[in-house]
């Protein structure tokens, strides 16, 4: 099937209920592994590439995995840039083929991100390509930094309705307490904080950082209103897990694919469960 566009996905979650996994990718074990499961429990999928990701693989041999991947099953796939921060990364991906991209100016001032999230919207909505902007700072897994200072970063729902009404924008990724990486303390959700940005912003609600979180608090976050859960930890953790027990298992082992068959294998499985516990098994 071809790429689909992110907004059809998140369209059919809200009405039915669910969430829709956004998995990351950097090569193509992940890329097989996100697919197979998805396929395997018929579910919508996205797969997304960050900068980093396309730093390391290529912008093309990215593009080109996931159409192969997405014309070798019968789910709908859409690929997606995570945190792109610039004009000229978003007009790339777009032109090399991504369905959906985001726009990352959760650093810039508000008036600054909702200018470079417009004018990415202008180029974007004519040419099918759904987009994700980013409003509050969702931030890496410092548990040093103090309570209130962590509260200062997260998304004020006033601040939201604003960013939403002035640039029309698809989906919106928030910060209410999750991060990027391994968690090292347990994750504090402002559940209150979410309820009230639902309330105030119709549109599908995005939660980044969400490996580590623990289950009843990703569906608690979905019965509020989260659309497209964000997980890429979970896939590395998989990954290296599958590469270490083959190691352990045959230290000299020389060939790469005894090794990296079973990093897949525990991918696919991780992200199985992920798409189960989103709701979103079945969906396809
Ligand atoms: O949001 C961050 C993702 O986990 C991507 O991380 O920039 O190391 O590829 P990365
Ligand atoms: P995790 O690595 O914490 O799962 O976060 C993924 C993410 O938010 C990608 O944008
Ligand atoms: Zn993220």
């Amino acid at each position: 099937m071809p790429l689909v566009n992110v907004d059809v996905l998140l369209k059919k979650a809200e009405a039915e209920g669910y969430a829709v996994g956004a998995f990351n990718c950097n090569n193509m074990e992940i890329v097989q592994a996100i697919v197979a499961a998805a396929e395997a429990e018929k579910a919508p999928v996205i797969i997304q590439a960050s900068q980093g990701a396309i730093k390391y693989a290529g912008l093309n041999y990215i593009v080109k995995l996931v159409e192969v991947a997405a014309d070798s099953v019968s789910i709908p796939v859409a690929l997606h840039l995570d945190h792109g921060t610039s004009f000229e990364q978003v007009l790339k991906c777009m032109r090399f083929g991504f369905s959906s991209v985001m726009i990352d100016g959760s650093k810039l001032p508000l008036d600054e991100n909702i200018a470079i999230t417009k004018k990415v919207i202008e180029i974007a909505r004519p040419l099918g390509i759904s987009v994700e902007a980013e409003l509050g700072k969702i931030g890496g897994t410092e548990d040093d930094i103090i309570v209130s200072e962590k509260e200062a970063m997260f998304t004020d729902p006033q601040e939201a309705k604003t960013f939403v009404e002035a640039t029309g924008v698809g989906s919106l990724a928030i910060a209410i307490g999750t991060a990027h990486g391994q968690y090292k303390g347990k994750p504090e959700l402002d559940f209150e904080r979410l309820k009230k940005i639902k309330e105030l912003v119709k549109i599908p609600i995005v939660l980044h950082g969400s490996s580590g979180v623990p289950d009843e608090d990703i569906q608690k976050a979905i019965q509020l209103g989260v659309r497209k859960v964000n997980i890429d930890t979970n896939i590395r953790e998989a990954f290296m897990k599958g590469v270490k027990d083959a190691l352990a298992q045959k230290p000299n082992e020389i060939d790469p694919r005894k090794v990296l068959g079973p990093a897949r294998e525990e991918m696919t499985a991780i992200v199985r469960e992920k798409i189960r516990l989103f709701g979103s098994s079945g969906k396809a």
